[in-house]
């Protein structure tokens, strides 16, 4: 069994590039929808709430979990892993380093939450990988605009986002709720290319995993026992062909 962890239903993103990959695996996704946002909390307050989801998960059998969630990861990942040796832990990162490693031109706007971007795992990334021309944008309660389904807030962020840096060239989607807005995205900056860093996570897990099960199962746990929210994931789930089980 696979735990996978967000704030919210961001990490569905993540979860849709791992079903790519690998097939019938039994998924446990848990949304902390409850404590959502992550992204402008305290870091121990981010860690004692993500260690909960940890333990959690555990205990339903997961031997196997993969952080998606940006702040999560760049905050409590190095720490879970010395408190949990057996358990194996994948976390996202912004995928700065696909931007720098295929030596894309032009303006990198960094978009991701005050927290993911103040973490010293990812101003080390950034130090390794940025280029001259690197901006980082803290999105104030954007994750939390798009985990509300908050339309207004997300095309007033876009607008001033576009307004500001009008000659950006990538987009690097440092926190898992935005690629669900990256059609709204596209409206604003035409040509862009986007860096998700659910594909690379994706790619750790699948050299990881070699079990399977007759088929397909994802979990959904949410918090705060939200049936909306529990709905709008399902929807991002593309599920012709695979049986579903809503717990
Ligand atoms: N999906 C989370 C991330 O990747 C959202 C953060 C939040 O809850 O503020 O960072």
């Amino acid at each position: 069994m696979i735990g996978i962890l967000d704030s919210g239903i961001g990490g569905v993103t993540v979860l849709n590039h791992i079903r790519k990959l690998l097939k019938h695996q039994h998924f446990i996704y848990y949304s902390d929808s409850k404590n959502n946002p992550y992204g402008e909390k305290p870091e121990q307050e981010i860690y004692d709430m993500v260690k909960n989801i940890v333990e959690y998960l555990i205990q339903k059998g997961c031997q196997t979990i993969v952080i998606a969630c940006n702040t999560a990861s760049a905050i409590c990942s190095s720490r879970l892993r010395k408190e949990y040796p057996t358990i194996r832990i994948i976390a996202i990162e912004p995928a700065l380093k696909v931007v720098k490693d295929r030596q894309y031109k032009g303006l990198t706007l960094v978009l991701a939450t005050s927290a993911t971007l103040k973490s010293q795992k990812f101003l080390n990334t950034y130090q390794k990988y940025k280029t001259e021309q690197t901006v980082l944008v803290p999105c104030k309660g954007l994750a939390n605009d798009i985990e509300e389904n908050n339309q207004e807030k997300i095309n007033e962020f876009l607008q001033n986002l576009k307004k500001e840096y009008p000659e950006t060239k990538n987009i690097v989607l440092g926190c898992t709720h935005y690629p669900l807005i990256q059609n709204r995205i596209l409206e604003y900056f035409k040509e862009v290319n986007f860096f998700d860093g659910g594909i690379g996570v994706s790619r750790l897990l699948q050299k990881e995993i070699q079990d399977k099960n007759q088929k397909e199962v994802i979990e959904f746990i949410d918090s705060s026992e939200s049936i909306e929210k529990q709905n709008r994931f399902y929807n991002y789930i593309n599920n012709e062909n695979k049986e579903i089980k809503k717990s």
